[in-house]
């Protein structure tokens, strides 16, 4: 949890970045009666700022890093989601629960929503905009290049889209076939260019440093052509073993007849993944890179250009807020309390279809799907606040109670000797080294308040 001591904290503070996210549990899955689940939706909310999720769980294609590929991008199957989905919308649309509070940030996720049609697209545009949206909302729209047609575009600005998020990776063609992407490097480049020239959307580009193939010097070039892309907001993600991934099922594979990790497939060699230290030094190339080219860090690993990308959803969601989820297989949490809904497609519309007791389909209230729901968490604020602090890449320690503060200095000056932190008297800010390892430093804290829970004084 504090890292090692080490000359070289960037690469060596951590053997390995210890999950995607960071949590510490402190609730547990509840049965929801229908009951309840109607009393929420009428119910006014309690929160002060507000998120809606919407899932799309289609790909065309499975990228051999990501697992989040949950169904086939079928034209058939996407249609009947979006009629379904659209109407759970407009029926959550219209509850007192959604009306009680504005929104200040919405995002269409998946999967790939770019693989809808340009009118289901402008369909659920249109109906995020019944919901009560703060002034200036941020709505965006998530997906890949590959097959966003200007049509497409055209009808989520229409419909209200005002920000636009395109999983990129790497640049390299060489890179993107052996990770099984579409497009080349130019054909890209190219593509962002021109919806970056849009006079007010935000076009975002995710990359992934740490993938096979993707040398230090290929990384650099990810880097200059992302900036030569014009797009106005960049992520740079460290490449996660995720289990159920073509890459972690073939290193499995390779681990377990103790061979080289390299192999051939179908004509294409696939080089061993990039190790941790070279993944660092990976990170450090990016943020300085960016940042001597003036753009802003906004968080650990999201930088923009300018003003007009403003990464809303993200950094509100790291800190807790309420998000209503909608779709198969999306995330949030209601009144206090974690959702997620089951991935399974055919149980999803099953759910939508159910008849209530009376006899008539429920269109008053929207259907409960499958799915966990989770106890409120008495420590959500409070772990919210570390991680979105963390995740910043500062926390501020006048903003928490001074006693727990106190109780965690012993952790805080062990980082600061590891080279994470430094300390002053009222901001524990993280060096590059706690930044690329901040997800670390997160699970650390919590480890630490654990195994020293934290009992403030009863005066
Ligand atoms: C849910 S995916 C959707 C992206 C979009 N469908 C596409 O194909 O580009 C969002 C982002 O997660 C990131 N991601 C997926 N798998 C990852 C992994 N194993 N390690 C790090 N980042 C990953 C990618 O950068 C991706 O753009
Ligand atoms: S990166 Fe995108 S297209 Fe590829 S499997 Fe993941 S969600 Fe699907």
């Amino acid at each position: 949890m504090t890292g090692i001591s080490s000359p070289d904290p960037l690469k060596f503070a951590f053997a390995v970045k210890s999950a995607p996210h960071a949590s510490r549990g402190g609730s547990h899955p509840l049965n929801l009666t229908p009951q309840q689940w109607q009393t929420w939706w009428a119910s006014p909310t309690s929160a002060t700022q507000r998120a809606l999720y919407i899932h799309l769980p289609f790909c065309r294609k499975r990228c051999s890093f990501c697992n989040f590929f949950e169904n086939g991008s079928n034209p058939a199957r996407i249609s009947h989601y979006v009629k379904s989905l659209s109407t759970q919308l407009n029926i959550a649309s219209k509850t007192p629960f959604v009306q009680s509070g504005e929104f200040d940030t919405i995002y269409v996720g998946g999967g790939t929503p770019t693989d809808m049609q340009a009118s289901e697209i402008a369909i659920i545009g249109e109906t995020i905009q019944a919901f009560p949206l703060a002034k200036n909302a941020e709505i965006t729209l998530e997906g890949r290049i590959n097959g966003f047609t200007n049509a497409k575009f055209d009808a989520a600005l229409e419909s209200g889209f005002n920000r636009f998020s395109f999983g990129v990776q790497s640049f390299n063609t060489q890179v993107r076939l052996a990770a099984g992407r579409f497009d080349n490097r130019e054909t890209l480049i190219e593509r962002l260019q021109e919806l970056s020239q849009h006079p007010s959307a935000s076009i975002v580009a995710d990359l992934i440093f740490g993938l096979p193939g993707q040398t230090m010097e290929i990384w650099q070039q990810d880097l200059q052509d992302v900036i030569q892309s014009g797009v106005h907001g960049v992520d740079l993600y460290q490449l996660i073993g995720l289990q159920g991934t073509r890459l972690s099922n073939q290193a499995q594979k390779e681990k377990d007849r103790n061979k080289p990790t390299h192999k051939e497939t179908s004509k294409q060699t696939l080089t061993p993944a990039v190790d941790s230290q070279t993944r660092a030094s990976m990170y450090a190339t990016g943020a300085s890179l960016l940042e001597s080219s003036d753009w802003q860090r906004l968080s650990s690993c999201h930088w923009s250009r300018d003003s007009r990308e403003r990464s809303i959803y993200n950094s509100l969601a790291k800190s807790g807020i309420e998000i209503l989820p909608f779709g198969a297989g999306a995330g949030g949490n209601i009144h206090g309390h974690g959702i997620m809904n089951g991935r399974d497609l055919s149980l999803w519309h099953q759910a939508q279809s159910q008849v209530t007791e009376s006899g008539t389909v429920a269109d008053t209230l929207p259907s409960q799907v499958p799915g966990m729901v989770m106890s409120p968490n008495p420590s959500a604020a409070l772990d919210s606040q570390f991680k979105a602090g963390l995740d910043s890449g500062a926390l501020d320690l006048s903003e928490f109670n001074t006693e727990l503060i106190n109780h965690l200095m012993p952790l805080f000056y062990a980082w600061q000797t590891h080279g994470l932190v430094k300390l002053s008297h009222t901001i524990m800010t993280q060096t590059l080294a706690g930044r690329f390892w901040n997800v670390n430093l997160q699970t650390g804290l919590f480890a630490y308040l654990k195994q020293n829970p934290f009992q403030p004084c009863a005066n």
